[in-house]
């Protein structure tokens, strides 16, 4: 079982998320489990604060150490994976989805406000993950964008050998096009192949139609 702490200030924004569709599936087939865990409750005065002015001056509010250090301490462990999500990390993939997925503790750290005291990831966080070249206010959707990535690829959460091959990314290249009944609708017809009953054949067409819409589409792939 795969074990996943988000440490946030905002565990509202991810706990509906978590408890819906596959993310539900794979906790009641216990491939994984998760929790929160909230800094605020890691502070000591009277305010629970968790963030402060930054030193040298400018605008906005930093992430305190204390609750932070407290907070990853409290769940880690030899195995643990410290990830610290951020738009300075390394852009996740489907091969890091696929590197996650098969180890056995991981720790999210989400951010707020500026951000989080610089001595946290000097001296806790094992990696730094973005989902992509834009700023969001917070780390916890990200932290969803990449839990949602990494549990539907432990082994039986989807159900059906193979299902995640043909995905797109999976084996360098994007996925074929899908249809499903009615086989016509407003004059537009599923392609005749597919209705042949030649799996040998219809292989063949996704696999070329998947090669054709990558070089299309996305042909940085193909290189
Ligand atoms: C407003 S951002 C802080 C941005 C930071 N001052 C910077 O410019 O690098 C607040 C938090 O949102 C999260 N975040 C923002 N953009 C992200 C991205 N592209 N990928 C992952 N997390 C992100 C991080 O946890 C970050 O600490």
């Amino acid at each position: 079982m795969l074990r996943i702490d988000v440490i946030t200030l905002f565990p509202e924004m991810l706990s509906g998320f978590l408890e819906l569709s596959m993310m539900k599936r794979a906790s009641q087939l216990e491939k994984v489990r998760f929790s929160f865990v909230n800094p605020r409750d890691f502070t000591e005065d009277v305010h629970r604060t968790t963030d402060d002015r930054p030193y040298g001056g400018g605008p906005g509010m930093v992430m305190k150490p204390e609750p932070l250090f407290k907070a990853i301490e409290s769940v880690k462990t030899p195995e643990s994976r410290i990830i610290h999500l951020s738009p300075q990390g390394k852009v996740f993939s489907q091969d890091k989805a696929e590197a996650l997925a098969i180890e056995s503790h991981l720790v999210f750290l989400c951010g707020h406000y500026e951000g989080v005291d610089e001595r946290v990831i000097e001296h806790l966080v094992d990696e730094e993950i973005s989902i992509g070249d834009y700023v969001l206010t917070n780390g916890a959707l990200a932290a969803g964008v990449v839990i949602d990535a990494t549990v539907r690829l432990i082994p039986g959460v989807l159900g059906g050998e193979g299902a995640t091959e043909a995905e797109s990314f999976s084996s360098g290249r994007l996925d074929h096009p899908h249809y499903t009944r009615p086989v016509e609708y407003r004059g537009h017809k599923v392609p005749d192949i597919l209705l042949s009953g030649d799996h040998a054949a219809i292989a063949a067409w996704r696999k070329e139609q998947a090669v054709q819409r990558t070089r299309q589409k996305r042909p940085d792939l193909l290189t």
